[in-house]
């Protein structure tokens, strides 16, 4: 059984104005336990659509999403969630405290948190910063205490939307190395979502590309069969970058036309 099942899955939003936009009509695809899935699209196309539905933030309108063979109702700690940018920390709290704050939460006793925050505070590379305020952190710091955040309650699933969107090229390529390593050691299930088709190549063990929307689905799904550090020089990376590319060119092009 996948870990998760999307299943003819529509969104439906209502404007102000009152008029419906079918954001995603009849989206299925199925991910399997410990894989890194990434999902590429247009702007606009329906990814954090997907993702939020997922998280159990929003209700689809039609179809079913599974987990483990069970509906996703709701937000549960089995899917952390990781945004783009960083405004999701609280800035009175320091990055340990920032960490801990979901154990808190949960009744977790003093040391027991603060010695399972250190401990992903360490896998993101950040021990030795504990102590400071999202304030005096780096937007790329900043961007692994809020993984950190949501590793700490070892979900079975990490969903993360574009979140290295607004690093710089050298920041992000540092990241995605970490998370590359995070990944291998953790074993999470994370669902990536990004319009990078070089950071796609880069992360997932398997890239599905949605179409253009409205009513957006899944265009097609590729198996990405490289293993450990990749390198973006490669011929077999080339090779999937143009099959991605290729796959997507026409989505992007009707998304620009629909927008313009
Ligand atoms: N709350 C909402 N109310 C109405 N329409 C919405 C709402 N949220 C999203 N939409 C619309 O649904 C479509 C999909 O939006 P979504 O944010 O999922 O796209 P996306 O693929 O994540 O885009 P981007 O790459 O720009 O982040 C867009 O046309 C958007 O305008
Ligand atoms: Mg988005």
């Amino acid at each position: 059984m996948a870990l998760v099942s999307f299943r003819d899955v529509q969104k439906t939003y209502r404007s102000l104005q009152g008029i419906d936009y079918v954001a995603v009509e009849r989206f299925s695809v199925e991910i399997e336990a410990g894989e890194f899935f990434c999902l590429l699209g247009p702007s606009g196309c329906g990814k954090t659509t997907v993702l939020k539905m997922l998280a159990g933030f929003e209700p689809p309108t039609a179809g079913r999403i599974l987990m483990e063979g069970r509906p996703v109702m709701g937000a549960s700690r089995d899917r952390g969630v990781v945004f783009q940018g960083d405004d999701s920390l609280y800035g009175w709290l320091s990055a340990v405290e920032n960490v801990e704050f979901g154990l808190r939460m949960r009744g977790v006793g003093k040391t027991e948190r603060r010695e399972r925050a250190m401990r992903y505070l360490e896998l993101v590379g950040l021990d030795g910063q504990q102590q400071k305020y999202p304030a005096e952190l780096s937007g790329g710091m900043k961007q692994r205490i809020q993984i950190a955040r949501a590793l700490v309650n070892e979900p079975k699933m990490l969903l993360m939307d574009e979140p290295f969107a607004a690093l710089d090229a050298q920041t992000r390529a540092l990241m995605q190395g970490e998370l590359a390593s995070i990944w291998q050691a953790a074993r999470t299930t994370v669902l990536f979502i990004t319009h990078d088709i070089d950071e796609a190549v880069t992360l997932g063990s398997r890239i599905g590309v949605m179409r253009a929307g409205p009513r957006s689905q899944v265009k097609g799904v590729i198996e990405v069969a490289l293993n450990g550090a990749r390198s973006r020089t490669d011929d077999v990376f080339l090779r999937y970058y143009k099959q991605v590319y290729e796959m997507i060119r026409d989505e992007v092009a009707k998304s620009v036309a629909r927008t313009t």
